[in-house]
């Protein structure tokens, strides 16, 4: 597993990574309006007051005492992903878990962008309190972003077979294997924000880096950096693009063969059950 090495970044460093991550999303047209919210995990120290200098408290979607201290940049509900490179302070928030882990101070600036943290935070928080526990690391970035063709694809009930998925997105293109060795999970259409997507996309996320949610968009997390979660969004959204275009051109294209893929994979030391 890549992992971030030290000297850690500082706070600055983490916001242009966030604002990197959303003006690409933005720019391959997968956060319209205020589509899309990103977060980051960082277990090191952060003195967030500079930046957001106004604080309050935030009742955490579930209690993580062993959370206590830890920091998470997050985006704000309706805050577009677009503005966040130019003006990170008024579209991100600081939230530093409170001892017993029930709530968290959260640093904003004043006049801000938004006035609670993204609606999709419950899914974000669980998938980084299980990331950290199942792997230690000190760094996880988790996008979701509504990406038009992926999207697309996943309102047709065959491509919400992760099987089928997968075997017909990977085929595009030799890098694919190689970013996404486990391919891509799926979890079926549940309400935005609810527990139950919540729960579904804890699931998901520990065996794939990338998660569809059905008829919605993509989630995407990262032990290295938020570009590098919406580096995969991007790939996925490319394969899937590739793949609407052989659907509306008669399906006549190969794509990698089986046998072409695991090739790739063996060449690059890629280990992968789907091919
Ligand atoms: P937020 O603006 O609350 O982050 O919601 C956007 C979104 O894409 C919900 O899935």
């Amino acid at each position: 597993m890549m992992t971030i090495q030290e000297p850690y970044p500082d706070l600055d460093e983490l916001l242009v990574d966030i604002g990197k991550a959303g003006h690409r999303l933005s720019q391959i047209d997968a956060s319209e309006g205020s589509a899309g919210n990103i977060s980051v995990y960082a277990g090191w120290h952060i003195e967030p007051r500079h930046h957001f200098p106004k604080v309050e408290e935030l009742s955490l979607p579930v209690t993580a005492p062993e959370l206590a201290g830890a920091c998470f940049v997050v985006s704000g509900s309706g805050c577009r992903l677009r503005d966040i490179l130019s003006d990170p302070t008024a579209n991100l928030g600081v939230a530093i878990v409170n001892p017993g882990g029930e709530t968290a101070m959260l640093y904003t600036r004043y006049r801000c962008a938004f006035e609670r943290v993204t609606s999709e935070f419950n899914s974000h928080f669980a998938v980084h309190r299980d990331r950290i526990r199942l792997t230690g690391t000190d760094f996880h970035a988790i996008v979701h972003a509504q990406p038009m063709h992926i999207t697309y694809l996943s309102h047709i009930a065959l491509y919400r077979d992760p099987n089928y998925l997968n075997r017909h997105l990977l085929r595009w293109q030799p890098e694919l294997i190689v970013n996404l060795p486990q391919g891509l999970g799926v979890v079926p259409f549940l309400v935005p924000g609810s527990d139950a997507l919540m729960a579904a996309t804890l699931e998901q996320l520990r065996d794939h880096r990338v998660v569809v949610w059905s008829k919605h968009g993509v989630i995407a997390g990262s032990e290295e950096a938020t570009l590098r979660a919406s580096d995969r969004i991007e790939y996925v959204e490319t394969a899937a693009r590739y793949e609407y275009l052989n659907l509306c051109a008669g399906g006549n294209a190969e794509g990698l063969s089986p046998e072409e893929i695991r090739t790739i994979a063996a060449a690059f030391g890629v280990e992968q059950n789907l091919f």
